[in-house]
């Protein structure tokens, strides 16, 4: 009987909720030097039973530097989508039935397009914990964006390190591709046609260009260490790097991994592998990988071709327009080319 009452009961408790009558609370009495919340670390909102945020820590504001006006706010308009509807039932709850001694914890992840997503564990109990029936409530964020993705990352990193062993390009390639496809994403950021460039495809693309070419950790060494032409066969089992290095990526939470791996030697004109795919049919993100990955092959010295400086490299990248490479994003590249070369030259091998 308890599950068919329990809807009315939450309509009732929603009622409660959104039926405005007078907000104001005066601060004061609990915005004082001896309240711990204040100059806490941690960032901090005191809420009311409305949800409504009383007061935000400096600390909160550092966190949640996407949005603005914190205070005034309900914590629902706030961070709404980012709850699940049960999370928001729960906290609803705890506030206005003193559910679990009106307290709650759960897990909520928080993005905007200018900031990228943070994972927050989310601590929510009386403001005043003597209180029998609470009228605030203080809501402490514990931030685990950082650790998690250290721990994500640091597993890849071992997978890149592993396929490094195999392959001839320097480790400096890796980190220059990743400078180069973050630069020229940055530079996306601020053009209209690519509102899906957000602060989290930068951030992601900044890291997992690293990975184009993990699969080769699949290649056999005799193929991959040829000095002279590849035959039709090895240059078969060659292409293969790119469905290997989707296949070994296609556990990493962010799909964006998978496509740079296996899209990365693509070409506009539909002439590139595993798949032949043409023009924006290719994901961006590999796209983007492609142009940094080719103007850093052609400017490093390999044993079978010479070094190309800046200009040659930037003349012949340009020749490809419209067959290799996106000619919108060339246009870019092109604008932005000197900051490849600084980057080229900041990242020297060492040898
Ligand atoms: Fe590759
Ligand atoms: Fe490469």
């Amino acid at each position: 009987m308890e599950e068919i009452e329990e809807p009315d009961e939450l309509d009732e408790l929603s009622d409660e909720i959104e039926t405005p009558s007078d907000d104001s609370v005066d601060t004061s009495k609990f915005l004082t030097n001896d309240n711990p919340y204040i100059k806490s670390m941690f960032p901090v909102f005191f809420i009311n039973r409305k949800l409504k945020i009383l007061y935000a820590n400096e600390a909160s504001k550092n966190l949640l530097h996407g949005f603005r006006n914190l205070a005034g706010q309900y914590l629902t308009d706030l961070f709404g989508k980012f709850f699940d509807l049960d999370d928001i039932r729960q906290i609803r709850e705890t506030i206005l039935k003193g559910t679990n001694g009106y307290s709650w914890k759960g897990e909520v992840k928080i993005k905007s397009r200018e900031m990228a997503t943070i994972q927050t564990k989310l601590y929510l109990f009386p403001l005043n914990p003597d209180s029998k029936d609470p009228e605030e409530f203080t809501v402490m964020f514990d931030d685990v964006t950082e650790e998690n993705r250290q721990l994500l990352r640091s597993v890849f990193m071992s997978l890149l390190e592993a396929s490094k062993l195999k392959d001839n390009d320097t480790g400096k390639h890796i980190t220059r591709v990743n400078h180069y496809s973050r630069r020229l994403a940055k530079e996306l950021y601020n053009k209209t046609d690519y509102e899906r460039i957000d602060a989290d495809f930068i951030d992601n693309i900044g890291f997992l260009a690293s990975m184009h070419d993990v699969g080769k950790i699949g290649t056999p060494d005799d193929i991959l260490n040829k000095e002279g032409p590849l035959s039709d066969w090895e240059w078969t089992v060659m292409q293969e790097h790119t469905k290997n290095g989707a296949f070994i990526l296609s556990t990493y939470p962010n799909p964006m991994a998978k496509e740079i791996a296996l899209s990365h030697h693509e070409r506009w004109n539909g002439s590139g592998y595993p798949f032949k795919l043409e023009g924006d049919m290719i994901p961006l993100a590999a796209r983007i990988v492609s142009i940094a990955d080719v103007y850093d092959a052609l400017r490093m010295r390999r044993s079978y071709k010479p070094a190309i400086d800046h200009p040659k490299t930037v003349e012949k990248i340009m020749e490809s327009k419209s067959t290799q490479f996106d000619p919108a994003l060339l246009e870019v590249f092109y604008h932005i080319a000197e900051e490849f070369n600084d980057l080229y030259q900041t990242n020297q091998d060492k040898d």
